[in-house]
């Protein structure tokens, strides 16, 4: 089937991206954050010869800078490193199973990196990544972090809970995510997680966040079946009133007016 070989040709996109060791520095050491292996990447053009400071100091680093959300599956924060904004992402320690499935099937940190590379080779808008890394005990990855560029546009929750636009922009904005969809699908890709707060409108155009839940699918039922779930997150999240969106919002959030 055609979407098995896109499936296939895309792994080998992304392989040849990540192999490019002029642009990447691959880490694997025992070194840097005692008593715990490091394994990941990260971007040379970035941080230089600071890979190694950044990955052992990374916890304050998350803590000093603004956190913007945190629950038990992870944490995020707007850092400043090297005298810019940088989004990181800790996937929390989620007890001894899941910590053994990251380990034999690869972090979540590591399938959104690859992901993100993917993406850009294929022309949709996420923020650059800028490095992530694993952190291993007794050969089990225990936690994980991703470094993405801070991306400066307003999500489309803000632009509407804040006016940033009038509510007769919105619908111009709702047609460019139901293409952003179409071209993700026809790729074979779903996201898995569309709302408001995950897409950021950033020169005119969309910039896809969290691709935690993205999937790249080898099975047209698979595919197929997701497809529709990001549809039904469309319909129902997206494309719908403005106006309904913000009162229903701003109910939840408790503002009065
Ligand atoms: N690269 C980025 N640039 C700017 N803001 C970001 C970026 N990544 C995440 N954010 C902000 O952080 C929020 C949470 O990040 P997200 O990856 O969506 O985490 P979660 O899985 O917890 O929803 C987003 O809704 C967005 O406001
Ligand atoms: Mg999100």
């Amino acid at each position: 089937m055609a979407i098995a070989d896109d499936h296939k040709k895309y792994r080998a996109i992304v392989k040849n991206m990540l192999a490019d060791g002029g642009l990447f520095e691959n880490i694997n050491s025992a070194e840097i954050h005692p008593p715990y292996r490091i394994k990941g990447m990260m971007r040379r053009d970035f941080f230089g010869n600071t890979a190694a400071n950044i990955i052992s100091g990374i916890d304050p680093l998350l803590k000093n800078g603004t956190i913007i959300k945190t629950d038990r599956a992870t944490t995020v924060s707007k850092a400043s490193i090297a005298g810019q904004n940088v989004i990181i992402k800790r996937y929390n320690n989620q007890g001894f199973l899941n910590s053994l499935k990251y380990t034999l099937a690869g972090s979540r940190a590591k399938r959104v990196w690859r992901e993100t590379y993917l993406l850009q080779q294929l022309g949709i808008t996420t923020p650059i990544a800028l490095g992530y890394f694993d952190v291993l005990h007794n050969g089990r990855v225990i936690r994980s972090y991703l470094l993405n560029a801070f991306c400066s546009g307003p999500s489309l929750h803000d632009l509407l809970l804040n006016s940033i636009i009038t509510l007769d922009e919105w619908p111009a904005i709702n047609d460019q995510v139901n293409n952003l969809l179409n071209i993700l699908h026809s790729k074979g890709i779903t996201h898995g997680d569309i709302k408001h707060t995950n897409i950021l409108y950033e020169k005119g155009g969309l910039v896809l966040i969290d691709l935690d839940s993205l999937a790249i699918h080898r099975s047209e039922k698979k595919l197929k079946r997701s497809i529709e779930k990001d549809r039904k997150a469309y319909t129902k999240k997206i494309n719908l009133d403005p106006n309904e969106y913000i009162k229903r919002k701003k109910i939840e959030l408790n503002i009065s007016h």
